[in-house]
């Protein structure tokens, strides 16, 4: 754990998220916290700052989610951002009141004075305003540096307590100098900029050691970037008392076992252990068709495999996984009024015949963390730059009972998709890219022939961490070959489907 953060409260904002990201951007560890995170607790991760994010509520609805009032006595740097600067004006004593006109879109900020928080910038900026109240009296203390022609109090500050609101959302990308008016926050925490890739690294062995002491550690690698990278990082700190476990549950990618033999085994050379459990996964999901139970399955069994090759190994009292901080929040959430949308196996905690205890690395790291932290190891490009892959695999993009047969064409066709892309020079600019397969029959024709065969929808997807992903515009001529070559090399498939929904409304897995 960093020794410092910033934390940020979350009001259930759609871009609660890209705040603690753009923080950390800044070089600076910040966290997404329950917006009623108490001062004890927040004394205890050693906050420098407090962020306020914005949310859908009114101050003045009910069941509105408040902060601690005490929060403000900490004496720490705190920035409201939306419903986070009214809730401040709201406990502070001054007054929030509803416009007749919401704002909602680009708006024309003007700068009334370019110190603290403004610093370095002058006259006007275009920002992203989504908000029907605004503060109407200012507490005691506060004064506007901010305007638009539709909010007078568009950001407002105390600078004797360090206290400062904008109404609109500089974390999100459509507000001109949102990170740098972000970084002069920073600044005003006095927060030492130094959450890079090695300090990462070092704060993370260091974590490791000190919670695993002289025990052996387990690792679960899955022949993807961020269980690669928990191998790798459970290894500087624990050396050969680390052994890492392969389970190939069958539902993998192609070729996915032979890239990650190679790098664990031949180039960092670490105690792997591979166990081809494929049969035995297929039994289990035979005739499960609800996406729940397959997910709830696939997890159970392979803590089952871990338990009992481990048990063969010696004595492993931990097991380390490659759980990311968005795995934590979308399963768990902060606590907050983010809903629980699909159970992620590997989050949450273990069922109760499970004698392992957990470490998980980069359980406070977005993916994108992960890579450059995967770079800074060593970790060979091909593998850092692999798309993300869920822990069920391949049972959650064939749609229905998982057989065999779907799983070839699922695999195969899958395989299609990341060759087009690469040699089209587009795999590495978007974030996922698979073919999903369930039990759609269509029919087509081949030679004179009229056959009926299976319908493979090929989704392809851009993000910057999973949360939300927008279907990606890929180019008719790159579909064009991408359809052509999956029906013409996989056999049993007639039509090829392009997803054209974003998330949300859907999620990014079939399944
Ligand atoms: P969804 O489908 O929820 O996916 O939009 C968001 C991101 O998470 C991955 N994903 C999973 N990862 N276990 C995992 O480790 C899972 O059960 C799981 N389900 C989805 C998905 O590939 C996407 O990147």
């Amino acid at each position: 754990m960093p020794k410092e953060l910033i934390a940020v409260l979350d009001f259930g904002g759609q871009y609660s998220h890209l705040i603690t990201r753009r923080i950390r951007e800044c070089e600076v560890y910040s966290e997404l916290l329950h917006f009623n995170t108490k001062p004890a607790e927040l004394q205890r991760l050693n906050a420098k700052g407090i962020i306020l994010s914005g949310g859908p509520a009114s101050v003045y609805d009910a069941d509105a989610p408040k902060c601690d009032p005490e929060i403000f006595q900490m004496k720490l740097p705190i920035l409201g951002i939306c419903y986070g600067l009214q809730l401040m004006v709201e406990i502070l004593g001054g007054r929030v009141k509803a416009t007749n006109r919401h704002e909602y879109g680009k708006t024309d900020i003007r700068i009334l004075d370019a110190s603290d928080l403004f610093r370095g910038l002058s006259g006007s900026f275009v920002s992203w305003m989504s908000h029907g109240d605004y503060a109407e009296t200012l507490p005691d203390g506060f004064e506007v540096i901010s305007d638009s022609a539709n909010c007078p109090t568009a950001a407002i500050r105390d600078r004797s307590r360090k206290l400062f609101g904008v109404q609109f959302h500089p974390e999100v990308s459509h507000t001109e100098h949102g990170g740098e008016i972000l970084s002069n926050f920073v600044s005003i925490t006095n927060c030492a900029r130094s959450w890079n890739p090695r300090s990462i690294i070092e704060a993370s062995v260091e974590g490791i050691r000190a919670q695993v002491r002289n025990d052996n550690v387990l690792c679960a690698v899955s022949g993807g970037v961020d269980s690669t990278t928990t191998a790798v990082l459970v290894h500087k700190a624990v050396g050969d008392r680390l052994t890492c476990i392969f389970v190939n549950p069958g539902l993998l990618r192609k070729n996915e076992e032979n890239v990650v033999m190679r790098i664990l085994v031949e180039d960092f050379k670490l105690n792997l252990r591979y166990v081809d459990a494929s049969k035995q996964f297929l039994a289990k999901l035979r005739g499960v068709q609800d996406p729940e139970d397959k997910r709830k399955i696939v997890g159970e069994e392979f803590l089952r495999v871990f338990e009992e090759e481990s048990s063969r190994l010696g004595h492993f009292p931990w097991l380390a996984q490659g759980t990311l901080y968005p795995d934590v929040i979308e399963s768990a959430g902060s606590g907050s009024p983010a809903s629980r949308i699909k159970s992620h196996h590997n989050v949450g905690g273990l069922p109760e015949w499970s004698r392992f205890k957990i470490i998980e690395p980069l359980r406070f790291l977005y993916k994108d963390e992960v890579r450059k932290v995967a770079t800074e190891l060593g970790l060979p490009r091909e593998l850092v730059s692999k798309h993300p892959f869920p822990g069920p695999g391949l049972a959650v993009r064939v749609v229905g009972e998982v057989t065999e047969e779907k799983l070839r064409i699922c695999r195969d066709a899958s395989a299609v998709v990341e060759d087009v892309l690469t040699k089209s020079g587009l795999y590495s600019s978007v974030w996922q890219a698979f073919a999903v397969v369930g039990d759609d029959q269509a029919v087509g024709v081949e030679g004179d022939h009229r056959q009926l065969g299976h319908l493979v929808t090929v989704r392809i997807v851009n993000s910057s961490d999973g949360m939300t992903a927008d279907w990606t515009k890929i180019p008719y001529e790159v579909l064009e070959e991408i359809s052509s070559r999956i029906t013409g090399e996989v056999r049993g498939v007639t039509w090829v489907a392009y997803v054209i929904t974003s998330k949300p409304p859907s999620t990014i897995e079939p399944c």
